[in-house]
């Protein structure tokens, strides 16, 4: 093959000349020339690429496997199950975790790191987070047992699909009102259009900013906004959906059906659904107006104080849960000292438990983070001679210390932004949530509730309600509200799945509940395990840090409606996983029982 050809099918993508010195022969066509260009017209059939990739036999029966196809570097997820080989793409949507790694289930794949789930026969995104479907390519097994797979070229170099959007219509005067502007409105707005709602979609979000990648924010505190943002302005303008940034909804009359806005405009909707997700909780310390006292919620925050940190500054935070453990995660290489506050004795205890967070802890310590328990903090007091507006320079624990503070992190968990209902017939718990049933409706007609603020039946936690703040799940809400609003009753089935990343390692979740005992598997000193939490012999969730995929697994398992208990594991402790983590019986031999 000659340069020029090769070169011509390394892009993988079709031109419309190529410069020839000699005759050559290039995907079929002979081009006689000399040193001149040549047009070559682009035959339909080469946006295809169809190829062997393994033989029939080369896949056993719930197997996924990543191969090549074609010459080009193109990759498929060729899967087989209940008999059928299907080939999708191979990355998640989402931050690109490879899916042959992940855990597959009845009819869908889990991906490895935060759950989000593909269709195996339509590559379909079923659960989130990540917006995007994958492509789906044709498989045929010849007559010789081999396994042919064709794939559109440009499918395979972007792995990511838009479900198909509608169009809106001008005579459909319906209009649809979303109130809220992160995951949860994000996901909801463009899942109207691919159920076909044609009428007005209405977004209105408080913050001045499109929905974007919220859980960098206590992560990453320079984020690029440009690149966290969940769709670009261009997508949300191409599909009609109408934003309001910087627009706060106050007020809602649910007999006129109209949201009244902060901007004084009144607007009415057929359907609405309310998203505002949570506020930062702030102490009444004294001292708390006096700046670089910073929450970590919107990424204005989180600008705020990457553009304050230096190795000179002393970091406090006050709170010991994942947003005070991220952010001290993040800063202490950054600054002379990071200090966390908090009235327990072991951080992230409630979620992880005691003997984790506690593991945890060791770790923090161990990269240069203090710990100060069973304290809060009393007073701020302003840094002496500072310019107005006054600074933090330290402040005063309740046993009467002072610590140095130049710049205070507060992460003391957060509040419903649900305030602006309250007087509305829409029932609420005391703390703000909103009461929802399976498909996401209040008790007000055409009103749907969902992400942080929806008070909802969990799916695999025998429907018990609650309100979850996680990241996943919000996207999630926003589907099943479209497809509710869309008049395609849908019911809620998705398993609670979060994670975090604390000095490069993530630690998944999945499941819900108090547990009274979890086992542990694995090397917790090596942060390199799972748990089982337990309650009244049922195992009501799984964590796990350096065992992919066995959290995706246990969320497929409790997702087809399984129950694993206490038995089980007694008689075999890998016994019901389908998707084990490698090196199974070696890595994670050794079993713990702690107390919860
Ligand atoms: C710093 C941080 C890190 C996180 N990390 C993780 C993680 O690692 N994993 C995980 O699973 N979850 C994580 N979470 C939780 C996750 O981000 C939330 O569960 C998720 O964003 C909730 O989505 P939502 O759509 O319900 O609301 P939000 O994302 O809170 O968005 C609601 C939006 O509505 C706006 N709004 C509020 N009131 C009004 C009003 N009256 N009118 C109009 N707009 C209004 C708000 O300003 C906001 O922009 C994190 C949260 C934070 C803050
Ligand atoms: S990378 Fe797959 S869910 Fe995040």
């Amino acid at each position: 093959m000659t340069e020029e050809c090769q070169n011509y099918s390394l892009e993988g993508k079709f031109i419309s000349a190529v410069s020839v010195t000699k005759s050559k022969k290039i995907l079929g066509s002979h081009i006689i020339v000399q040193n001149v260009v040549a047009v070559v017209s682009k035959p339909e059939k080469y946006d295809y690429i169809e190829d062997v990739v393994c033989k029939e036999t080369d896949i056993k029966e719930n197997e996924m496997k990543l191969l090549s196809l074609g010459q080009n570097g193109g990759k498929v997820l060729l899967i087989k199950q209940k008999g059928e080989l299907h080939a999708i793409g191979t990355k998640c949507t989402h931050y690109g975790a490879l899916l042959h790694t992940g855990a597959l289930g009845d009819g869908r794949v889990r991906c490895p790191w935060h759950g989000a789930c593909f269709n195996i026969k339509t590559g379909d995104i079923e659960d989130y987070p990540g917006l995007d479907s994958l492509p789906c390519f044709q498989v045929n097994v010849d007559d010789t047992g081999l396994v042919h797979v064709k794939a559109r070229r440009k499918d395979l170099d972007l792995n990511r699909r838009t479900k198909k959007m509608h169009e809106k219509d001008a005579n459909n005067d319906t209009t649809t009102l979303i109130v809220g502007g992160g995951p949860a409105a994000a996901t909801c707005a463009e899942s109207l259009r691919q159920e076909a709602f044609t009428g007005n979609i209405i977004m209105v979000c408080k913050e001045n900013a499109l929905p974007y990648d919220r859980v960098k924010v206590s992560k990453t505190f320079d984020i690029d906004f440009e690149k966290a943002v969940l769709r670009p302005a261009s997508f949300y303008k191409e599909h009609n959906i109408e934003i309001k940034l910087g627009t706060e909804a106050t007020g809602l009359n649910t007999i006129d059906k109209v949201v009244q806005l902060s901007n004084n405009e009144k607007l009415k909707y057929n359907n609405l659904f309310i998203c505002t997700g949570s506020a930062p909780r702030m102490p009444d310390i004294p001292g708390v107006d006096l700046s670089n006292i910073h929450v970590l919620r919107d990424y204005t925050d989180c600008h705020a104080i990457s553009s304050k940190l230096s190795q000179d500054k002393h970091i406090m935070i006050l709170g010991l849960g994942f947003i005070g453990m991220e952010a001290a995660a993040f800063c202490v290489d950054k600054c002379a000292s990071v200090t966390i506050v908090g009235r327990g004795t072991i951080p992230l205890q409630s979620v992880f438990g005691t003997d984790i967070g506690n593991r945890i802890k060791h770790l923090f310590e161990e990269k240069g983070v203090k710990f100060i328990f069973e304290r809060n903090i009393a007073q701020f007091i302003a840094k002496e001679g500072g310019k107005q507006p006054q600074s933090v320079g330290s402040v005063v624990l309740t046993d009467g210390e002072h610590h140095p503070a130049d710049i205070v992190i507060i992460g003391i968990g957060s509040r419903f932004y649900t305030d602006w209902i309250k007087d509305s017939p829409i029932q609420m718990l005391d703390d703000g949530s909103i009461v929802v049933d399976k498909y996401l409706k209040t008790n007000v007609e055409n009103i749907y509730a969902g992400g942080d603020i929806a008070y909802a039946p969990l799916f695999g936690s025998d429907n018990i309600l609650a309100a979850i703040g996680h990241y996943s799940l919000a996207h999630y809400h926003g589907k099943i509200a479209a497809l509710n609003i869309c008049g395609k009753n849908t019911v809620l089935n998705s398993i609670p799945f979060f994670w975090t990343t604390l000095f490069g390692k993530s630690y998944r979740y999945v499941g819900y509940g108090k547990a009274e005992k979890i086992r542990i598997y694995g090397s917790l000193e090596n942060l390199e395990f799972f748990a089982y939490y337990m309650k009244d012999d049922k195992v009501i969730a799984m964590s796990s840090v350096g065992a992919d995929p066995v959290v995706a697994d246990f969320a497929n398992f409790l997702y087809e409606g399984m129950t694993l208990t206490e038995t089980d594991i007694n008689k075999d402790a890998f016994g019901w996983m389908r998707n084990k983590p490698k090196d199974l019986q070696n890595r994670f031999q050794n079993e713990s029982i702690v107390s919860a």
